[in-house]
């Protein structure tokens, strides 16, 4: 009989990759997805360290499973419940010590043995702490399956970062950069595409520094890697995330010219619009090369649109630094951006700083500053949303609206966009004429059906 399997999942995209992953691997001893953890069979938190926030959620989530698994034990039956992710990776013994009921911990790298943990767990009751990186990639031994959910899908490419920005955990959590061979990327893009997949968004902690081998022990760079999934039949838009400034190298900046299923919508977090500040958290770039590169691609794709990520409040940021990162915003107009204060990270170089007074920064003042950039960041994505009205956009219909008749997509700037349609018009791309404009979505009438004749990256 099928087994219920519930994964909640937290943080980035590639978590939402791993999880897709977890239940492939999953499947074949019986356990299928299930939208709730009540009277699951197995629940799995696939977690983040990023921020301290985001690691206690999962404790406070633990202490909700803990009775639900105690529910299931008084029926006679057993819940298995594991925490992967990068919390796992960062405090796994910890994640024990705090919730002893967890029978499973694995880190990110382990997955594809979940097999043979869960028949062990299943055998002697025990407790596993996995993880280890292993020598073999667990690419190589994941299934060559993949289940694809409407029209997009998620491929992650590179995994791992050598960067060390000194307030991030990733190098520690998901261990040295690593690329995938090109023919693994290839074939698993191939298989997506034959699931209906018709945008895929490559991905990585550093996308940009992809150096996968082929069969010839060739490296390929990210450009050449777009290229040859952009003449794979049936795929129609690409996009890759997340990119470090210091490697957008000029091949990749002309592939945004040349290839015209790549969208024009690029997220390239900068952290600070202040060199010391970018130097203070080892970012291997100034302000004006980031300009100077943002430049480049904005030539190559006239209307290029942008987004970032900020750090507000790390040790050390003067007022001075902030009214450089507030000046940076108002200048380069970002249409989407993340921003959060700064928060100390066990074992990085700046929670040693943090810890000094002269360089801690208040948290009223970490809020202040989050606040006033956040509300610059708003209204520079309402402008951009408000802009669209009136103009025409290849939209990518992918998902069902809240109401009957309602379908909802992205116009190739990921600005969502609701629109009255037919089902039959689900999962395809058609050219919508955007009516209306809020901060967080647009509405649009169907022009014309297909995409035939609009660019996806030229609009007038
Ligand atoms: N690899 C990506 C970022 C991954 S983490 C890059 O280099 O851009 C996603 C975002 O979380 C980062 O861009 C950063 O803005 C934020 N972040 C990372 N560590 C943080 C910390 N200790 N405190 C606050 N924000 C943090
Ligand atoms: Fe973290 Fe920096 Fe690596 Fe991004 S580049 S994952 S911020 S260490
Ligand atoms: Fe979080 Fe790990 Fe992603 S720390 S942001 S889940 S790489």
């Amino acid at each position: 009989m099928a087994k219920k399997l519930h994964i909640k999942t937290y943080g980035c995209q590639m978590n939402v990759y791993d999880s897709e992953r977890i239940a492939e691997v999953l499947a074949p001893i019986g356990f299928v997805l299930s939208d709730t953890a009540d009277d699951a069979d197995m629940v799995i938190l696939n977690t983040c360290h990023i921020r301290e926030k985001a690691a206690d959620k999962v404790y406070s989530q633990l202490g909700r499973l803990r009775d639900q698994k105690a529910l299931k034990e008084q029926k006679g039956e057993r819940m298995i419940l594991g925490v992967t992710g990068c919390v796992a990776q960062a405090e796994g013994r910890e994640v024990q010590r705090r919730a002893p009921y967890v029978d499973m911990v694995f880190g990110p790298q382990t997955y594809h043995r979940l097999p043979e943990m869960v028949a062990r767990t299943m055998r002697e009751h025990g407790h596993i702490l996995d993880t280890d990186f292993p020598e073999d990639s667990k690419f190589d031994a994941l299934p060559q399956t993949r289940t694809v959910e409407g029209a997009t899908a998620f491929l992650s490419v590179q995994e791992g970062c050598d960067k060390f920005c000194t307030y991030c955990v990733v190098p520690y959590t998901r261990g040295a950069e690593y690329s995938r061979p090109t023919s693994q990327v290839m074939s698993e893009a191939q298989v997506l595409i034959e699931g209906g997949a018709k945008e895929i968004t490559l991905l990585g902690q550093n996308v940009n520094a992809y150096h996968g081998l082929d069969h010839a022990g060739m490296s390929w760079n990210l450009a050449r890697l777009i290229k040859e999934l952009a003449a794979l039949e049936g795929l129609e838009r690409i996009r890759y995330i997340t990119s470090y400034p210091a490697e957008m190298n000029d091949d990749l900046i002309r592939a945004h010219g040349d290839i015209e299923k790549l969208m024009p919508y690029l997220h390239l977090p900068i952290q600070a619009g202040s060199d010391n500040m970018l130097k203070a958290m080892n970012r291997q770039h100034t302000v004006a090369e980031y300009k100077e590169t943002v430049k480049k691609l904005r030539a190559g794709v006239p209307g290029l649109a942008l987004s970032s990520d900020f750090i507000v409040g790390f040790p050390g940021e003067t007022d001075a630094d902030f009214e450089q990162t507030m000046s940076l915003v108002q200048e380069m107009q970002f249409i989407q951006t993340y921003s959060f204060k700064y928060s100390a990270r066990p074992g990085t170089p700046a929670a040693l700083l943090e810890s000094q007074p002269e360089y801690h920064v208040p948290e009223s003042v970490k809020a202040e500053r989050l606040a006033r950039l956040q509300n610059l960041l708003n209204q520079n994505t309402l402008a951009f949303n408000m802009a669209a009205v009136g103009k025409t956009y290849p939209v990518l219909l992918d998902r069902v609206g809240k109401s009957a008749g309602q379908l909802i997509g992205r116009t190739p700037y990921m600005q969502a966009v609701v629109v009255e349609a037919p089902n039959d018009c689900l999962n395809s791309i058609q050219n919508v004429t955007i009516t209306q404009a809020g901060p967080n979505s647009l509405q649009g009438l169907i022009v014309s059906r297909g995409n035939a004749g609009l660019s996806q990256r030229a609009h007038a």
